[in-house]
Formats: structure tokens, sequence, C-alpha cells
């Protein structure tokens, strides 16, 4: 049956969903990364496929949209009514700590989050630490480092604001040892807490905030998301 954001039929995600932000990106996924994909779902642009990886694996790929309300839908519909077990992000982040460069990989052990949409879970003005699945970090870590890259595991922000009218907000969590600033993944890891289901980040670097003359252009990004498509695609489970 579909969902009021997913046309889809029954059974027509894979047990693992990888999703990047941009519905373009999830279709440039399908195309080049998988075989025999379908489209399955696109209300509102928001595109997703389901197709094979060259060794064999059943997998999907849909798009997220931006901020932690449009994940928290999808990954709710997707949890909930298409029996999905796994959802990979995969995204672009801006980094705060020195050390951490342009295309860098940083996998989000947890997220921290300056929005409420937490409140919802009835938390009494509480905090929920949202962290990433054990076993999806350690099987991510090592098909990284396996190829050699530089990569980066702890805590990201995900933020509600990208145009942040305060220059220095960001320090406030970059004096707290945050990698890097997003605006998905606190509520996808909380999505797969309260439903029992796995979750994990994997970004790549696009932004230095401690060097804003340094920008990735879209061929670099398209590489540092090619790297990641790779790394998720190796650890999804079938
Ligand atoms: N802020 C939020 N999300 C992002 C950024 C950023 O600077 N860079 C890439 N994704």
């Amino acid at each position: 049956m579909p969902t009021p954001h997913i046309n889809a039929e029954d059974g027509a995600f894979a047990k693992t969903v990888l999703m990047p932000g941009d519905p373009k990106r999830a279709k440039w996924i399908a195309e080049n990364f998988l075989v025999d994909a379908k489209l399955v779902t696109d209300v509102r642009g928001i595109l997703g496929y389901t197709g094979y990886t060259k060794s064999g694996k059943r997998v999907s790929v849909m798009a997220s949209g931006m901020g932690l309300p449009s994940i928290g839908i999808y990954s709710y519909e997707l949890f909930t009514h298409y029996g999905v077990e796994s959802i990979i992000r995969i995204g672009t982040c801006g980094a705060y700590q020195p050390g951490i460069n342009l295309f860098d990989v940083i996998i989000g052990q947890a997220a921290s989050t300056d929005s409420d949409w937490a409140q919802q879970f009835n938390l009494r003005g509480g905090t929920f630490s949202a962290v990433a699945d054990f076993d999806m970090i350690l099987a991510a870590y090592s098909a990284i480092v396996r190829r050699g890259l530089e990569v980066h595991v702890g805590n990201i922000l995900s933020s509600d604001i990208f145009y942040d009218f305060d220059p220095d907000f960001w320090k406030s969590w970059a004096k707290l040892g945050i990698l890097g600033v997003e605006m998905e993944s606190y509520a996808l890891y909380t999505m797969a807490a309260r439903l029992k289901k796995r979750a994990l980040c994997i970004l790549t670097v696009t932004d230095l905030f401690l060097d804003s003359s340094r920008k990735a252009t879209p061929e670099e990004r398209e590489t540092g998301v090619a790297t990641m498509v790779d790394i998720a695609l190796e650890i999804a489970d079938k």
C-alpha cells in the first residue's frame, strides 16, 4: 500500500536503502552503480529505485530531501510500511575541526542537534543521544580503511540552519568536539532507535569552516559520493 509520501508497491524496497539527500543523486546512483534498477517511487520528485549490486545483492536507493523533518518522514515510512531494516545515509558535511580536509570521510558515530524535532517523543525537555548502529560503524570503518582513505569517526551536528545569521554559533559545537555539520542524521538515528531498526551516516567533507576559501567543485562532490556509495553497497545487508 502506498504511503502519503511513497507510491511504491509492497515489497518494492530491499532490506537496505541508501539515502542521499538529492533525488538527482539517487537517480545517478541507480544508473551508475546498480544493475537492473527500477524506479519504485517518485512522489514530490523524491526518487527511489531498487536494483542489484554487481555481486547480486538487492538494494534500494531513495532521496531524503533536506532537513530533519524530511528524512524523519521518509525513514518512518520505509521502516514501518516497506519492511526496510537499515538505512545508510550518504551525505555531505561542513567540517568544524582542524585536521579534517576536503573529501575526508566522516562516520557519524553519534549525532547531536540544535533542533526540537525529537521533542515529539515526550522527553519532557530532555535530550536524546542519537547513535549509529555499532556493527554498521565497524563495517564501514573497515571498508574505508581498506581503501586507504582518511576517515574520522565521531559526533556530528544535525542542524536546522544552513544560513546562520550568527557567524560564530558553530564554534560552540566545535568546542564540544563535533566533527562537522549536516542536516539529517539526528532524525535518522532517532527514528531507527524508536522503531528498532538500523542506521548509519557516511559523509564526505565538502566545506571547511576553518577555511571557507576552499569548496568542493561539483565534480569533486561526485567523486566523494561515488566513494561513499561503493562503501555503502559493500556493507549493505542482503
Ligand atoms: N551546513 C549544513 N549542511 C551541510 C554543510 C553545511 O555547511 N555543508 C554540507 N552540508
